[in-house]
């Protein structure tokens, strides 16, 4: 059993019990892609992954708000700069309206920059009389039913490694160039406040905010020159699913001689990887990122208390969000008693809700998609228990994208099974859109003001 005295190294999971692993066809060329990203620079630094346990233990205290959202799973096929823009563009004007409801700072976290594994609950999959790898993810192989597409190939973890650096050097060039400056982003949400039948529900919210920014420069700031208006902090995320790629990328940081896995700022763990004893908690424990633990229906109190001890055994605020992901009905009985337990026990954590996982269902098409009032029911009750245990109901954690999809029902546009047929895109989970996610942003904003 791991405990928290056990010698811990990059390689220590290595010894445990693996799920989730693609059978490798060749150990020599993993090996040698291994060797490759070891050489390579790592994407973050560790005093960028502190920074953000600080901001997260405001969250952890009720003095700030976790915006967390990206892809289900970025795709090779899209490394276009329009479509990190959008996706940006989306999130920025999330957190405009949420800042403004909450009163509180927003922590921006972007699903982005290394989201590309996916967990599967089946090795392969049969069309026919053929049977293949699973799909997995563009770090490990391609969509398409074909032998050749199909076989994991290390050479992915490579071209995962340089779409990450490019995306977040985009990012990086974003947030800090003038493009999320508050006044910009603020016109934005104006626009489709103004532009869209569904974006008209919310005037008064942006003609609350448009006279906050009129009130600012009024009093003699210059919202370009101010750097707190000009720019903002933006981090990444993704599941740490594919450890030879992780551990590839850890360094020990030359100021704390800690650990950090540079391949991102934060770090989560899904369903089917989060056991204590095997080797995904094992590899996560020992790293000093800021950690997701995602929190479903059949997630038990007490597994949950062990992990925590696991992998914040000094109780570091900042350290653990948990991601709770439930489903719209569920939440209503299975959220408050783990809330309760985890504070009796004496853990800080932030708690976010990802009211998109739990509502997966499937259109008589076939195609996996989640309607929006489901989606907004979840993050709803998330808001009412939490309230309720006189808890914070500190973030989101959303799948989305800025392009014009068909893939969730519903929303301010009013899509139907009929739509999702128009513009099905994603390689994973079906997300929510732009105007979808701004329709939720203004919406949660109303009940963040109640
Ligand atoms: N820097 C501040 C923040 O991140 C204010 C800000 C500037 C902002 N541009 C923004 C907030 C865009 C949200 C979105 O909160
Ligand atoms: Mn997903």
């Amino acid at each position: 059993m791991s405990s928290p005295n056990e010698t811990w190294a990059p390689t220590s999971w290595r010894q445990k019990t693996i799920r989730q692993n693609p059978s490798w066809p060749d150990a020599a060329e993993l090996a040698a892609v291994e060797g490759e990203l070891r050489a390579q620079p790592p994407l973050v630094f560790a005093g960028e992954a502190r920074d953000l346990i600080s901001h997260l233990a405001a969250v952890a205290d009720g003095k700030a708000f976790l915006l967390q959202a990206g892809d289900c799973a970025e795709s090779f096929h899209d490394a276009a700069a329009d479509s990190i823009r959008d996706k940006l563009k989306i999130i920025l004007q999330m957190a405009v309206a949420l800042t403004y409801a909450s009163g509180v700072p927003v922590l921006k976290v972007g699903r982005i920059a290394g989201q590309f594994a996916k967990p599967r609950s089946e090795e392969f999959e049969t069309q026919g009389d053929q049977v293949l790898d699973t799909f997995r993810g563009h770090i490990v192989n391609g969509e398409e039913f074909t032998a050749a597409a199909r076989r994991p190939d290390a050479r992915r973890l490579l071209a995962a490694y340089h779409q990450s650096a490019s995306t977040l050097n985009l990012l990086r060039a974003f947030t800090k160039g003038g493009f999320a400056a508050l006044s910009r982003v603020h016109q934005w949400n104006q626009e489709f406040v103004e532009g869209s039948p569904q974006g008209r529900h919310y005037a008064e919210v942006a003609d609350d905010i448009e006279r906050a920014v009129r009130f600012m420069r009024a009093c003699g700031i210059d919202m370009a020159r101010e750097s707190s208006l000009s720019g903002v902090d933006f981090y990444t995320s993704h599941e740490a699913l594919i450890l030879p790629y992780e551990e590839a990328l850890t360094r020990q940081d030359s100021l704390t001689g800690n650990w950090y896995d540079c391949s991102a700022h934060m770090l989560w763990i899904g369903d089917r990887t989060r056991h204590r004893d095997e080797a995904h908690v094992e590899f996560l424990r020992g790293v000093h990122n800021p950690l997701g633990i995602k929190v479903g229906p059949s997630t038990d109190a007490d597994e949950l208390i062990a992990i925590l001890d696991t992998l914040n055994p000094q109780r570091i605020v900042g350290r653990i969000t948990l991601i709770s992901r439930m489903g719209h009905r569920t939440i209503e009985t299975a959220l408050a008693p783990l809330v309760q337990r985890v504070r009796d026990e004496g853990h800080p954590v932030v708690w976010a809700c990802d009211p998109m996982h739990g509502n997966t269902i499937r259109a008589d098409s076939g195609r996996k998609t989640r309607r929006f009032d489901d989606v907004l029911s979840e993050v709803k009750s998330f808001f009412e228990i939490h309230r309720s245990l006189d808890s914070w109901p500190g973030g989101l954690h959303i799948e989305l994208t800025g392009d014009n999809v068909t893939e969730c029902l519903g929303g301010g546009s009013d899509l139907n099974e009929a739509d999702l047929e128009t513009n099905y895109t994603s390689v994973c989970d079906p997300r929510l859109n732009a105007s979808q996610s701004l329709d939720l942003a203004f919406q949660v904003s109303e009940f963040l003001q109640a």
